[in-house]
């Protein structure tokens, strides 16, 4: 009897230890350099910018509040005061205010730790910064090119308020199963802008996110488990998707499970440019029907050059399934 009480003694403890380290260890801030870009008031720089942000990088598909999202995705530009936020098991996490207000915007963080965040994903208190947000490889070019344009817009003073990270997400950065994202490769100073594999490549894994979003992804460490670009992540319903509940489709061209298989560029490229024909659908085709036609052209050649993968995914959408596009 002594013996057993000694030895759930001992198991409290160490269980108690574990809880302990981890809450005092877990917002350690993280080392990562700060990238050396400065931002510019040339109007070309920050109309790239602009068009990234509302375009192919869709940061505004996040960063603005969420009673404002369906006018955004119709083409409203408005300031990123921020606004969505996720709720799933490592926590709840909120897109900030990347107005340049100063006291609750980005007015005060300096081009480096922005541009930090964006490359480390290690946020400008030093803590990790989940994994949202595939822009690590972004060229030089196009993070200058970003970060011009939120400094250009108007401040407003809208507090979001901060993320929370659970018990479990605590642990698990803890114990390093989530880590920051970092870059793949060395990122690039800049890159030649044409309808290209190597182009497109650049915008689908690390400007679109649609690597990211087509392929499957375990949502309590938020690693991808599944093949890249053969679908398979599943969006359970929330309050954005007015009740719909959504699986990413084989992007592969896979003859029988690759949804673009039978596409010809035409059409995808119109597909694109029509928006969403799914309601609720978590693809920001808002942003994305404003991508041009030369880098719809890039991310079609790449996709097509991908190894085709067999997959089927039996339905993108659930509930009505008879409003699935043909
Ligand atoms: C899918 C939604 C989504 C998209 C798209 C998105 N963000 Fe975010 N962003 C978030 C979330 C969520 C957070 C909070 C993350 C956290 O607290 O771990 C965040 C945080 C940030 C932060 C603050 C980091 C800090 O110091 O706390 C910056 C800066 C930022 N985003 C910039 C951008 C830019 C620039 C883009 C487009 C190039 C972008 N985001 C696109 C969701 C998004
Ligand atoms: C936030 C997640 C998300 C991102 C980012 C995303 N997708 Fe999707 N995609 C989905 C989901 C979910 C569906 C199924 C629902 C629908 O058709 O809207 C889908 C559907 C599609 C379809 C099929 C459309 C149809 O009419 O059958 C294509 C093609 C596609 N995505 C390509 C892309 C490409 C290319 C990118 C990057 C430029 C991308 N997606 C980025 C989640 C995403």
């Amino acid at each position: 009897m002594k013996i057993f009480l000694r030895i759930i003694g001992v198991v409290a403890i160490l269980i108690v230890s574990v809880i302990i380290f981890i809450l005092i260890t877990w917002d350690n801030k993280i080392d990562a350099p700060y990238p050396d870009v400065k931002s510019s008031s040339d109007s070309v720089v920050i109309a790239r910018g602009k068009y990234l942000v509302f375009g192919p990088a869709h940061c505004a598909t996040c960063h603005v509040p969420m009673d404002k999202i369906m006018e955004v995705e119709n083409g409203l530009q408005m300031p990123l005061s921020g606004g969505w936020e996720i709720d799933i098991p490592p926590g709840v996490f909120r897109a900030t205010n990347l107005t340049p207000d100063l006291k609750t915007g980005i007015g005060k963080l300096t081009d480096g730790e922005i541009a930090r965040t964006l490359r480390y994903s290690v946020g400008s208190d030093g803590r990790y910064i989940a994994p949202f947000m595939p822009f690590q490889d972004l060229t030089d070019e196009d993070l200058v090119a970003i970060i011009s344009y939120l400094r250009s817009q108007e401040p407003v003073e809208h507090e979001m308020k901060k993320s929370e990270i659970s018990f479990l997400g605590k642990a698990l950065i803890t114990f390093g199963i989530l880590k920051p994202e970092v870059p793949k490769n060395t990122p690039l100073k800049s890159i030649e802008r044409d309808s290209t594999v190597q182009y497109g490549g650049y915008l689908a894994n690390y400007v679109a996110e649609c690597m990211g979003c087509h392929t499957e992804r375990d949502l309590k460490t938020t690693e991808f488990i599944g093949p890249p670009f053969a679908g398979g992540f599943e969006f359970e319903p929330n309050e954005q998707s007015e009740g719909y509940g959504f699986v990413s489709p084989n992007l592969t061209p896979d003859p029988e499970t690759g949804v673009i298989y039978s596409w010809d560029e035409d059409r995808f490229i119109n597909r694109f440019h029509s928006g969403s024909l799914v309601k609720g659908s978590p693809m920001p085709w808002g942003a994305f029907s404003r991508i041009n036609d030369l880098e719809l052209k890039a991310i079609y050649k790449y996709l097509r050059s991908l190894k085709p993968v067999s997959r089927k995914i039996e339905k993108t959408v659930y509930l009505e399934k008879e409003k699935l596009p043909e």
